[in-house]
């Protein structure tokens, strides 16, 4: 296993949730940190500075930019941020995603595009933007953050489950490109997870909002060998282990709990 301390890693959708999760954990292990979310939204810029000042206090060093995963330029600016303000860049995590339930009958091809556009093409532009900095360094270590629904149907997701498919497969295919060249491709598949995502499905079927947390957790439990939902914590671990694994590369960790096996 290798030592990460004073690595300094990337996060797309850093801001809250699993991203900050990852953040975390990452401090934990003695990484510094560079966020990179959608800050022109208010709520999210509030967050961005919770995460991190979460991250100070672990003794790592955090910034967190504006970037939105749709464009070449801010991911460039984002990665040139890092190696500005941090010297370096080791280890990339393409986190950012949207999630919308919609029944294949009402989902329009513009939600379908928009999916694809974040959570797919979004993973390959970050992955591309790193890139010339982890070649130059000929190490590095990239950990997307895919979904359980990519191995298996999900009914109302055919656009998610689709575009987190296609990232496990990208995965697949970037760890041999990449592999010879001293970089690692690997990522999480988290089951259940409340955050703003599972948070804004439940708003759907109106769940309200101090019973969403509860509910979430119970059926996950009525689901998941292991009874619980997960954390953002358990992701942010098993990105320290992915980042840390020196001999591991092209592989999905399932992190639901055996929900989904
Ligand atoms: N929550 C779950 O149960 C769950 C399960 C499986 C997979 N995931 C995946 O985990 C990842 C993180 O989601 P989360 O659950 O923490 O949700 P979240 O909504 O709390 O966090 C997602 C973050 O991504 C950011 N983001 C969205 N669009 C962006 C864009 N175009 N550019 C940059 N940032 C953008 C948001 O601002 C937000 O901070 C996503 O890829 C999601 O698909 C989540």
């Amino acid at each position: 296993m290798s030592d990460i301390t004073d690595q300094v890693a990337v996060i797309t959708g850093g801001a809250r949730g699993i991203g900050r999760g990852i953040a975390v954990e990452l401090a934990r292990a003695g990484v510094d940190i560079v966020i990179g979310d959608l800050l022109s939204v208010a709520d999210i810029a509030v967050a961005a500075a919770e995460t991190v000042a979460e991250v100070e206090r672990l003794g790592r060093r955090a910034i967190a930019r504006q970037c939105d995963v749709r464009s070449e330029e801010d991911l460039g600016s984002l990665m040139t941020a890092a190696v500005d303000e941090f010297g370096r860049l080791d280890i990339v995590c393409p986190n950012a995603g949207i999630c919308n339930l919609s029944p294949l009958t009402e989902l329009s091809v513009e939600e379908f595009r928009r999916t694809f556009d974040i959570n797919t093409l979004g993973m390959f532009l970050t992955v591309r933007a790193a890139l010339p900095h982890l070649l130059e360094q000929g190490s590095g270590s990239i950990v997307a953050t895919a979904s359980i629904t990519g191995l298996r149907g999900t009914t109302e997701l055919v656009h998610y489950a689709a575009s987190k498919a296609a990232v496990i497969s990208m995965v697949q295919t970037m760890a041999l490109e990449l592999g010879p060249r001293g970089v690692r491709v690997n990522c999480i598949l988290p089951g259940t997870v409340f955050t703003g995502i599972s948070s804004a499905q439940m708003d759907k079927h109106g769940v309200p909002e101090e019973m969403k947390e509860q509910i979430l957790d119970q059926v996950s439990a009525g689901t998941t060998p292991l009874g619980r939902m997960q954390t953002p914590a358990d992701m942010g671990q098993a990105v320290v282990y992915l980042c840390q694994a020196d001999n591991v590369t092209g592989t999905s960790i399932n992190i639901s709990g055996g929900a989904a096996l």
